[in-house]
């Protein structure tokens, strides 16, 4: 199947919303997978496509590459983690590959101190016990969090979105703490914010909030030892990558009381979430939804549009990663 040359076609993997796919609608053909579109499925939509529209549970891999063919100017990604993609196998067929920077910032941040304040405070254990029927009156030994307004907070990763959460927890935190590749001056100066080491962060922080990317570097960069030399009571946040975490391991530190609670948005295997999380106590669990807010899930469906818009135009796509 080949597209004309006036007409390029677009292979939205699984869903994009209105604000990129009409758009896209208006100057290109466009065949959509849906949301239970699997590898399969996508490999029989693929070949002769100009465009790639992926998302997160989306594996841009080999076999894909090689079904959609030599028509590929693009892979665009719905998202701005872009480690469902095999960026080395783009970059060796010489096809760009992008994402959506910087217009989910505010919503993950947001979404991050959402779960560090739930975790803190016990906010899903206790409105469960309440909604079935457990909670028998005003208990003056139930539910007792933390306060984090003092509390020394521990932002790993210090990009957009780690930059924006600890400028939201600027107010409350006594300090802030980064672990990063390279230091931030800036930051340092606006946010009094103090570069050290992961295992210092660890034994210092009351909150770890993780906004590292999903590479192979980060994997289980939070495991069994990492969790042994964190405080007592502190509270682990991760909107990252689920790979960052060993998911057993957290479970097991929270059951031990090695750690204080957990607030998670991410998991290794989406849409699995392991049953010793779900088991777990002071773990509060959202399905991936830390850019779910109308504006950030539009300016991101956009900002596809404006990548595989300006690529199949033969221009340099504005938010190319690859
Ligand atoms: C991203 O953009 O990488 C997020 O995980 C999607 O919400």
């Amino acid at each position: 199947m080949s597209n004309s040359a006036a007409t390029p076609t677009v292979l939205i993997a699984r869903r994009l919303l209105p604000a990129g796919l009409d758009r896209l609608a208006a100057s290109c053909e466009l065949r959509q997978g849906g949301l239970d579109s699997d590898a399969e499925r996508l490999r029989e939509l693929a070949p002769g496509v100009d465009a790639i529209v992926s998302d997160p549970t989306v594996a841009v891999d080999e076999p894909l590459l090689d079904a959609a063919g030599p028509s590929l100017k693009v892979v665009a990604n719905f998202a701005v983690g872009y480690d469902s993609i095999d960026v080395d196998a783009c970059r060796r067929r010489g096809i760009p590959v992008t994402n959506t920077p910087d217009v989910l910032t505010n919503a993950t941040a947001e979404l991050a101190l959402a779960l560090t304040l739930a975790a803190a405070r016990h906010v899903t254990e206790a409105e469960a016990d309440l909604r079935a029927g457990r909670w028998t009156g005003w208990d003056p030994g139930a539910y007792l969090g933390v306060e984090l307004s003092g509390a020394t907070f521990a932002v790993v990763g210090l990009g957009r979105i780690g930059r924006r959460y600890a400028e939201l927890v600027r107010g409350p935190a006594g300090e802030i703490l980064y672990v990063g590749r390279t230091p931030k001056p800036d930051a340092e100066a606006e946010l009094d914010a103090i570069r050290v080491s992961l295992a210092d962060a660890l034994a210092q922080a009351d909150v770890v909030s993780l906004h590292v990317p999903g590479t192979p570097d980060n994997a289980r960069l939070i495991g069994r030892a990492e969790l042994a030399e964190m405080k007592p009571d502190a509270i682990l946040v991760n909107t990252a990558r689920g790979s960052v975490v060993d998911s057993a391991a957290l479970a097991e530190a929270l059951h031990d009381g090695t750690i204080g609670a957990a607030g998670l948005d991410v998991y290794e295997d989406e849409p699995r979430v392991p049953a010793e999380l779900l088991a777990a106590p002071r773990c509060v669990l959202l399905p991936h939804i830390g850019s779910a807010t109308v504006r950030a899930r539009d300016a991101m469906a956009s900002t596809v549009a404006d990548n595989v818009l300006a690529a199949l135009a033969g221009a340099e796509p504005p938010n190319r990663v690859a």
